[in-house]
């Protein structure tokens, strides 16, 4: 039904080339949720600035208002300190630092030198639709490049054609560090995933990132399917044979 991240699949080899090569990224690293993926992305920046830079460039500076997942990490990234997603759970991961969205300027002045990373959704979806202008986005990119910091997207809720193109950051002609996504990857089933640049998925070697469920079938081979590198016939007759496994395994543990 699914590996974890060390072996290599298949299915889960040829997904990764189609989204890389569709997306114009480098690496990618399954996972299974949006806020997994936002964990792995934040993580990744850390590890790359710390080793990199030296121990204190972890700094990452997000959007006020801005939503990025309920674990730890994605939920520390989240601008809102009043709100539900974090009251009541006591302090925050730290290391983390907020600006009003669309405005370069608070995104600049809320960078310091230990910040490594500048992490932001191309449209917020908390308390209306917000999408980013083309000055902040591109702004923020010159403004990383500049610095030597990178530039994260969360692309959880915008990614996979979900604003007219594959990805988001394709309206701003820009290029993320590192991108996460899941929801429309697996159109309905769970799935998530970062891409990163070859440089910066350097930070990840061996036991330093991992899931249980990083290449779950069903939602790899149904992106296949719709990325037509899998045919519909395959699709079902795997899709038939895990039904019988299950089915089987059920029988034995109801006996
Ligand atoms: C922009 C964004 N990031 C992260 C998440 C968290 O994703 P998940 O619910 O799959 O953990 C969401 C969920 O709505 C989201 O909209």
């Amino acid at each position: 039904m699914h590996t974890f991240n060390y072996p290599y699949t298949i299915p889960q080899a040829l997904l990764a080339e189609k989204v890389c090569t569709t997306i114009g990224m480098d690496k990618i690293f399954f996972q299974n949720s949006g806020t997994e993926a936002n964990e792995a992305m934040i993580k990744m920046a850390r590890k790359h600035g710390i080793e990199k830079y030296g121990p204190n460039r972890y700094h990452i500076v997000t959007a006020k208002m801005g939503f990025h997942g309920r674990t730890f990490g994605a939920m520390s990234a989240t601008g809102q300190p009043g709100n539900g997603c974090q009251v009541g759970f006591g302090p925050m991961t730290y290391g983390f630092s907020y600006a009003p969205y669309n405005d370069l300027e608070a995104f600049k002045d809320a960078c310091t030198e230990n910040t490594i990373a500048i992490m932001i959704e191309p449209v917020q979806g908390e308390g209306g639709v917000h999408p980013a202008t083309m000055e902040f986005m591109k702004g923020l990119r010159e403004f990383c490049d500049e610095n030597d910091m990178l530039l994260l997207i969360d692309e959880v809720q915008t990614g996979w054609c979900r604003t007219g193109k594959v990805m988001s950051y394709m309206h701003y002609g820009i290029k993320p560090d590192i991108v996460s996504m899941a929801k429309a990857l697996g159109g309905g089933m769970p799935i998530g995933a970062i891409c990163a640049t070859e440089e910066v998925a350097k930070a990840f070697t061996p036991g330093s990132h991992g899931t249980t469920s990083a290449d779950i079938r069903f939602p790899v081979l149904r992106h296949l399917q719709r990325l037509g590198n899998f045919s519909t016939e395959i699709w079902l007759a795997m899709r038939q044979r895990w039904v019988l496994i299950l089915w089987k395994n059920l029988q034995r543990s109801l006996m």
